[in-house]
This record gives structure tokens, sequence and C-alpha cells, in this order.
């Protein structure tokens, strides 16, 4: 908002005065300290620095001929060469009035919108999600939701695990022992006992292996009660995803599973082989590394069976995205562990493409830790279903509505617990630095104080329930009126202000963190704001502009958690 207008007209004078500086490096940012300003921009010295010339004189050039008063008090050049902008009252109620009037809401779409391919969640058929899949499938969806509000062009892709060894295994266990009954009830629980049943006999018993290499080599050469049974389990998986996605409210543009690329990777291979990227090794097919990367162990393309793998398909899908969407970033969602698997997928691709104008990046997060600091697991030591940690935090949440809210409907009650049970989990994984392993803690997530999304949707149902109140005695917001008179108004006026920078910041470095942290600031500013100025007891006007504010906060609220993916309640 106000920062972008400042920033272009200081590169507009960055530009004159220093006519081959890169202007891009001209940024103006919040101030950390408020003391010193509302923006800052520390780019001079960059600049002045690569001149060698002295940062201060250069501010000073560049200030005397910069005018921003329109917007700001006289700048201030501090230190060795920052500029401090401190913003006018004025200023800031213009921009809350263009908001109010609903031109925007303190964030701008990006004037060079990208295509950005989303690969998240991508939890493999016949298993239900572990926590690994908790966190892509939120941190991914979050991302999205940024990206697209800042206008870009995003295409999500769920690359769900349908090809593999674990077939063989499966269809072992499925044509041996399969439950039916059990199969209607919970298909993933179900297919979950038959490969671990197979599994469990795997060292043991050599027959039950040359079964399952047998089941999977007529799978892969396509025999038709194999492809079935392979099918049947791929449908009921999804239709068990689905069901969390739909809690969610997650949905993916395309489901495009690992075997959609079968019939690409022999060709894969071969190019690869041809460019003279892989080669022959005891059989196999791999791409050696660089030294310098420190990675001893070859890639492997084919075993030497002839089986791909897990790379293999990761380069035939690199290719296809490209092909099919163009897009300028390809963004991977996944746990830390294959950080490997990536760095090594993209050193292959840009030996394989060198020209390819793409960027890729891993977005890998910590896990999640049980309240012991140990791996996340059931007390049997099993992996958490999504489904059953949803339906837990649904449940704690209703009893602690209940309590509070005892004349509610058990309708109303139930639809409060759902958002905010599932606010709370997703909050608890949005929040803590992705690459930080972080304890899963019911008490803490669910708690009213704190950074917690129980408080920020309890924030909200006492803004919106200022605007209900108010409406009971006939009191209007108006726009108009709106004056930034007391010190907490202005201050939570000028957080409005700052709402895109922070999902900007999320977006680009692909960190929900950021807006969290943003929104638990609001809710705490809003609370001040409303300690100390009177709203429904001041007199007309001031209550009229009070409101204003209160709606403007309720809706940056509301937008902030949406991107978060989380739902908001009217009561609590
Ligand atoms: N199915 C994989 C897993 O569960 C994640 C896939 C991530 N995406 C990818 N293109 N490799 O570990």
């Amino acid at each position: 908002m106000l920062e972008k207008l400042i920033q272009s007209r200081l590169q507009d004078r960055v530009r004159i005065t220093v006519p081959d500086a890169n202007l891009a490096t001209v940024l103006v940012r919040p101030c950390p300290d408020l003391k010193f300003g509302d923006y800052q921009s520390n780019a001079l010295m960059a600049i002045a620095k690569e001149r060698k010339r002295n940062p201060r004189q250069l501010a000073e050039e560049v200030v005397a001929g910069l005018d921003v008063s329109e917007w700001c008090e006289p700048i201030e050049i501090a230190g060795a060469g920052f500029l401090n902008f401190r913003v006018k009252t004025n200023a800031v109620t213009d921009v809350l009035k263009s908001a109010y009037r609903g031109e925007h809401l303190f964030f701008e779409r990006s004037a060079t919108p990208r295509t950005v391919i989303v690969d998240f969640s991508s939890p493999n058929v016949a298993k239900p999600m572990h926590v690994g899949h908790i966190r892509s499938t939120i941190l991914g969806d979050s991302l999205v939701r940024a990206l697209r509000l800042l206008g870009h062009h995003v295409v999500t892709d769920n690359h769900i695990g349908d090809w593999g060894t674990q077939f063989g295994k499966l269809l072992v266990g499925w044509k041996k022992d399969l439950d039916r009954t059990n199969l209607e009830r919970d298909p993933l629980a179900e297919m979950g006992r038959l490969y671990k049943q197979v599994n469990a006999s795997f060292e043991t018993d050599e027959e039950i292996k040359t079964q399952a290499r047998q089941e999977l080599v007529s799978l892969q050469s396509g025999d038709e009660e194999n492809l079935k049974i392979w099918r049947e389990m791929i449908d009921l998986s999804l239709q068990e995803f689905g069901k969390v996605y739909l809690r969610l409210g997650i949905r993916f543009d395309h489901v495009l599973g690992e075997s959609f690329y079968n019939p690409q990777l022999k060709a894969v291979a071969k190019n690869l082989v041809d460019v003279g990227i892989a080669q022959e090794s005891e059989g196999a097919t791999v791409v050696f590394f660089d030294e310098s990367t420190g990675w001893k162990d070859p890639a492997i393309i084919l075993k030497s069976d002839g089986g791909a793998n897990y790379t293999t398909t990761d380069l035939a899908t690199l290719e296809y995205r490209l092909k099919t969407w163009q897009p300028s970033e390809i963004v991977y969602v996944t746990d830390a562990r294959q950080q490997l698997h990536f760095q090594q997928l993209f050193d292959i691709y840009r030996r394989w493409h060198p020209s390819a104008d793409v960027s890729l990046s891993h977005i890998w997060f910590g896990m999640i830790l049980g309240p012991d600091g140990t791996p996340f697991k059931t007390r049997t030591g099993e992996n958490i279903e999504l489904n059953a940690l949803l339906n837990e935090a649904e449940e704690r949440a209703l009893a602690s509505v209940t309590e509070k809210n005892p004349d509610l409907s058990e309708k109303e009650r139930l639809e409060i617990a759902r958002v905010v049970g599932i606010g709370a989990v997703k909050y608890s994984d949005l929040l803590p630095n992705r690459q930080s392993d972080y304890r899963f803690d019911w008490d803490k997530m669910l708690a009213l104080t704190g950074n917690t999304a129980v408080y920020l949707l309890y924030a909200y149902t006492r803004i919106r329930s200022v605007g209900r109140k108010a409406a009971e005695v006939g009191a209007t917001a108006s726009v108009e009126a709106l004056q930034l008179t007391l010190p907490s108004e202005l201050t939570l006026a000028k957080h409005l202000l700052r709402f895109g920078l922070s999902v900007e910041a999320m977006a680009s470095e692909y960190r929900p963190n950021y807006l969290c942290n943003y929104l638990f600031e609001l809710a705490g500013l809003f609370s001040q704001f409303y300690e100390n100025c009177p709203v429904l007891k001041a007199e007309a006007q001031e209550r009229a502009s009070r409101l204003a504010l209160c709606e403007l906060a309720g809706r940056v609220l509301k937008q902030g958690l949406e991107i978060l993916g989380i739902e908001t309640t009217e009561r609590m």
C-alpha cells in the first residue's frame, strides 16, 4: 500500500541520481522499530558501497529531490544512510477509506503474475495419510491460497503414490486374505492390515517373496485381474482421501499419480543415456553426480530388473508439467527427509535441460513430535491418522464450546466445534517455522490465550459482536467519519496497512508463519484499541468512525484466516 507508493517514488529518484543502479534492490520495508518511523529503506547504503561513495552523502542527495510529502512527514536519514519514513495520519485514513469502499483490502495483486505448480499432499495409495502428509496438505494449501490471492496462476497437482513395489505385497494379501466387510467399513485400514501381514512374513517366507514378485510383474505387464484389483485399491483410497480433503476444505486441480507417467519412463531413461547423463552400471542405469555435490551414490534410473523408480517418475512428471502448463515455478511440499531426492532430481533435470527457464523449489518441513518429543505416533506405535486426529480436535473443541455456551443449540455447538477444531489443527501446523520440528500439544493449540487459532477466532467473534450490538441500537459505521485520533486507533490502522506485505512475504518465502504472526499481532492491537477506545458508548461521529475501523479489522482478520485455510464463525 503506502510503502509501494513511497517505494516507486524513491526508485524514480534513485534512477535520476544513480542511473545505473539496480532498482529492484530499492525496497521500502516496515521499520523494525516503530520508534524510528513506519517504513524504512536501507537500499542506498549498498548502492553507495558498490560505487565507493559516502552513503550518507548519497542519501542526502536522493532525499533532496524526493518528494513524498503527500504521504509522509519529512524524511529522516539515520545511521549510515537509512531512510526513515513516518506516514501522515491523513494518508493512513485515506487508505482505510478506499479499503472500506471495497477498492482493495490492503494488498495488491501482482503486476507480473506467474504460473506456479504446487505439488502437495501426495499420499500413497492403500495407506492412511501419515503426519508428513498432514503437514504437506495443510502447508501446501495455504501457500496455494496466498499465491492465488496475489493474482498468480496456480495449478495444484496431487502426485499420489499409486505405483511401486508395495503393490506386489498388497496383491498377495488381497488375494489370500481380503475381508470384504472390513474393506467396506474402513478400506485404508484393511489394506494397511493386508500389507503389514504380508510384509511381516516377508523376511522368513521365501515363497511369499516370490509370489509378491510375480504379482508385481504380472501387474506391470497388464494382467487383467491384477489391474482390476489395483484400480479398486486406488478408487477406494481416493474416496478416503477425498473425505479428509473435504473436511479440510481442500481441492486439487489435478490428481495425476505416479502411474500416470509409466508409459514415459523407458523413454526418459533412454534419453538420459543417449545424451550421456545416465550410464550402465552393474546392470542398472544410473546417474553419477559431480564430486562437488558430495553425493557419493549415483541415482538409479532403472534397476537391474528394468524397473524405474521414484526419481525416474519425477523426471517424467517434470517434463509433463513443463510441457502442459509452462510454469515459471514448480513447488514441491514434502517433509525434510526427501531433501536429497529433490536436490538430485533438480540436479539431473538441470543437466538434462540446461536452458529450461523454470525455478524448482523443494519446500520442506520438519517433523511433528508427540508430547514426549519423539515422532508423533499412537499409543500402540502406529502412524496417526489424519481423520482420527480431526475427530479428536472437534471433540475437544466441542467440550469447551459446550462448557462456555451451554445455551447454544447442539447444531450450533457442533458447527463451532468443527471450525475451531480444524482451525486449531491447521494453525498449530502453520505457526512454527516450517523447518523446525514441533510438538503436538492439544492443550496449547486449543487454548484461548496465546498465539492460537482459538484466540484469533475469538477475536473475530468479538469484532463481529460489536457490529451486531451496534446494529441493535441503530448505530452504523461511516467511512466518511473515519478519524484516527487516539494512539491505539492509529497503531491498529497502520497495522492493517501492512497486511499485503505479510501475505507477500509468506508467498515469496513459502512461510505461513509470517502471516500467523501478523494476525496474532492484529488481534492484540484490536484488543488494545477496544480497551482504550469506547465504541458503542462513544458519541455519534466517533462511534461511526470506530465502527468502520472494527469492520476493517474484521475483514482483514477473516481474509488472513482464509489464506491459512481457516474458516471463521460468528460466535463462540
Ligand atoms: N508420495 C510421496 C510420499 O508419500 C510424496 C510425493 C511428493 N511429490 C513428488 N513429486 N515426488 O512420500
